[in-house]
């Protein structure tokens, strides 16, 4: 049976304060994390919602770097932005704190020192790449080189992302440093390592076993990580702009991003109540992170084990992680631009929050990754908001005014599908409590629209306009019915859409938002008086649609003009050329390899012979749908092993100017083995 807990700590994952929020941020993570609290603030529920932005890292400095401009002023710049956008758009955080404060410093660099005097940490020393133009480590990321695998000269330190490979800056060849584009040296380095390993037989108990409720894209991601074996992993790193390391002979060096960051969350409670160890140490806290999917490993299992190290904190009771939000069938991405920015749309639409909140959760990313458009999103509102909720609601208020000047009818006699329609009310109501326990947004939104629907179908079979003419008594039943569903309308959707329930709870006269109260059929009671009304929600024309598409067409435009372009490679001679056996071929079989993000093993028919290739396509392609598709593969390449494959040839590939691969599609007669020269 599920304990029942006696408060919550919600948690939402601290964005970087290096760029503004997007439609990604808010599907993945504070939609969800917004409806969930504001549903269990309803319920009375002793709870917290914690949040704020992540300052310290790499890319932080990068920034600074670039812009010449200090690393503080970029957080500074991204933390106003982020937190004026949440709270416009109605994310309700109890506290927006950030990781630059003094308080998360000393709390950050408390929790390392506990560890380190219990002897929690390993010591190594390691060689690593080092810039002596800039005099920094370089983190793995951001040294480039050939990969030793396929060739790629755009290999970077840590993964070659066209063969797929993960690699250690070590294995590439000619590595370049791209922060200055110098030559790295190796230099001696000391590390402490949080080991990993040690809790690897707790972390398999813990979550295998103990949280088998997990979604199962979160459990999956656990297990696959603890079926390979868990590791130390370095918790500092050499650098200037972070939580320095709290120990002797640690000088440059910071506490790893990703070890401070979490510990956030706690510094954060701390800053906005003195009862804070309430939350974090009492075995009734309930406590759940609300995060992407790349965030999955960090909070399921390097905090949990930092968390368990140090002893006196509570673990994670969930983490409903969501997977990613497209948009108009494009990866968002912050480097292309090829996003919706939180501040930008609230610019444009300044009183359509919620429309946004309702797109984004019926439509969130909760089992897989999903597509936003603003076709669906001018749908959503005008044939879901519009048409059904509002549609109803201002079809009840105007016939109250008009039939009783504004005055709450009395139900005199109710009719046998006048008790069913109330009896839905409350089983509605209970299917999605149900639905959002169990973080299952998407259906709960759906079901809650299904009062408004059930209303809708009511108006309709009931059909006071027509009855008014004849019998005056009936249509007050009909509408005091129809004002109670309106009133639960404004309990049940006042997680998913805040600011028209308040506007809806103005027009009825009605203060009432207690979760328990649903399903009352006399939430207004007779005599009470409405108050005058407008529309709740209005239709969102082409024009406002087409001037967003625009918007996105010329970012497109702007990176197809901006795509580099790498310099021609050293002359060949025909001969060279002609060594190259390039067949037309057909895709018979293809599955992703386990255990990789990118790769997908095919079985090729070649016209020669049917042989195996392994391509970094699993980003672009649904292997599902890959069989029968015709491809140019280079049949005389050398066979290479690739994560233990043996890719016998090369699938040939075009790259378009967002980074996505496409194949390179012979004629639609060419038969296989058909050469290409
Ligand atoms: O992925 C990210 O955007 C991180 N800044 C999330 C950090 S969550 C937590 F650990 F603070
Ligand atoms: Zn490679």
């Amino acid at each position: 049976m599920k304990k029942d807990f006696k408060r919550y700590l919600i948690t939402s994952a601290l964005p970087y304060a290096n760029g503004p929020i997007h439609l990604g941020h808010l599907a993945g993570v504070y939609v969800p994390s917004d409806i969930y609290t504001r549903y269990q603030r309803l319920r009375g529920k002793d709870i917290i919602h914690i949040c704020g932005s992540d300052e310290h890292g790499i890319p932080i400095t990068l920034k600074a770097r670039n812009e010449g401009v200090s690393p503080q002023d970029i957080v500074d710049r991204y933390h106003a932005i982020n937190k004026k956008a949440f709270e416009d758009f109605g994310i309700s955080f109890d506290i927006y704190s950030r990781t630059s404060n003094k308080i998360h410093h000393e709390t950050a660099s408390e929790f390392f020192k506990n560890l380190y005097e219990k002897g929690e940490f390993l010591e190594k020393t390691s060689e690593q790449y080092y810039d002596t133009d800039t005099n920094t480590f370089l983190a793995d990321r951001y040294i480039t080189g050939t990969c030793p695998h396929c060739s790629n000269q755009g290999a970077y330190g840590d993964q070659c992302e066209q063969c797929g490979t993960s690699l250690s800056p070590s294995d590439l060849i000619n590595p370049t440093s791209t922060i200055s584009g110098s030559k790295p040296v190796l230099k001696e380095t000391k590390h402490w390592y949080l080991p990993l390993d040690k809790y690897e037989p707790w972390l398999k108990e813990w979550i295998l076993e103990e949280h088998k409720e997990w979604k199962p894209n979160v459990y999956g991601q656990c297990k696959s990580w603890i079926d390979q074996g868990l590791h130390p992993r370095a918790v500092s790193r050499d650098l200037d702009w972070g939580v320095p390391v709290p120990v002797k002979d640690a000088d440059g060096k910071v506490l790893y991003v990703w070890f401070d960051a979490p510990i956030g969350y706690i510094s954060a409670t701390k800053e906005l109540t003195e009862d804070w160890e309430k939350y974090w140490k009492d075995e009734d806290s309930r406590m759940i992170h609300f995060i992407g999917k790349d965030n999955i490993v960090f909070h399921c299992i390097i905090f949990p084990a930092m968390l368990k190290a140090e002893g006196s904190y509570i673990l994670p009771d969930n983490v409903p992680a969501n997977e990613f939000l497209n948009l108009e069938n494009d990866k968002i991405s912050t480097s292309r631009n090829w996003a919706v920015w939180l501040h930008e749309y609230l610019e444009d639409f300044p009183e359509k929050q919620d429309v946004l909140r309702y797109t984004l959760c019926a439509n969130a990313p909760e089992n897989k990754d999903n597509d936003f458009t603003w076709k669906d999103f001018q749908n959503r509102n005008n044939n879901e908001l519009v048409a059904i909720l509002g549609n109803f609601v201002n079809r009840t208020l105007v016939l109250t005014h008009k039939y009783f000047d504004g005055v709450i009818p009395p139900a005199t006699t109710l009719t046998e599908s006048d008790q069913k329609v109330l009896n839905e009310i409350q089983t509605i109501a209970t299917s999605v409590e149900n639905s959002l326990e169990n973080f299952r947004f998407r259906e709960a939104i759906k079901l809650a629209m299904d009062l408004a629907r059930l209303g809708n179908k009511y108006l309709a079979d009931t059909e006071p306009w027509k009855v008014i003419k004849n019998d005056e008594e009936r249509v007050k039943t009909i509408l005091n019915i129809s004002l109670q569903i309106t009133a639960n309308l404004t309990l049940l959707l006042e997680p998913f859409l805040p600011f028209s329930m308040e506007k809806l709870r103005g027009f009825i006269n009605f203060k009432e938002t207690t979760w328990e109260l649903l399903g009352n059929a006399e939430l207004l009671k007779e005599g009470h008086r409405i108050n005058k009304t407008s529309l709740l929600f209005d239709k969102i024309e082409d024009e406002q649609i087409q001037h967003q598409l625009d918007k996105l067409n010329s970012t497109k435009e702007e990176n197809m003009n901006e795509a580099p372009v790498t310099p021609q490679k050293p002359e060949i001679t025909f001969d060279d050329f002609t060594k190259m056996d390039i067949r037309t071929a057909t895709i018979l079989e293809a599955e992703k390899v386990p255990k990789t993000k990118k790769l997908i093993k095919m079985l090729v028919d070649t016209g020669i012979d049917q042989r195996t290739i392994v391509s970094g396509i699993a980003e672009f392609y649904d292997p599902e749908k890959l069989p029968g598709q015709k491809v140019c593969v280079l049949v005389n390449l050398a066979p290479r092993n690739i994560k233990g494959i043996e890719s016998q040839g090369m699938i040939l590939l075009s790259e378009n100017s967002n980074g996505q691969l496409y194949f390179i599609e012979p004629g639609e007669d060419a038969h296989n083995g058909a050469e290409i020269n």
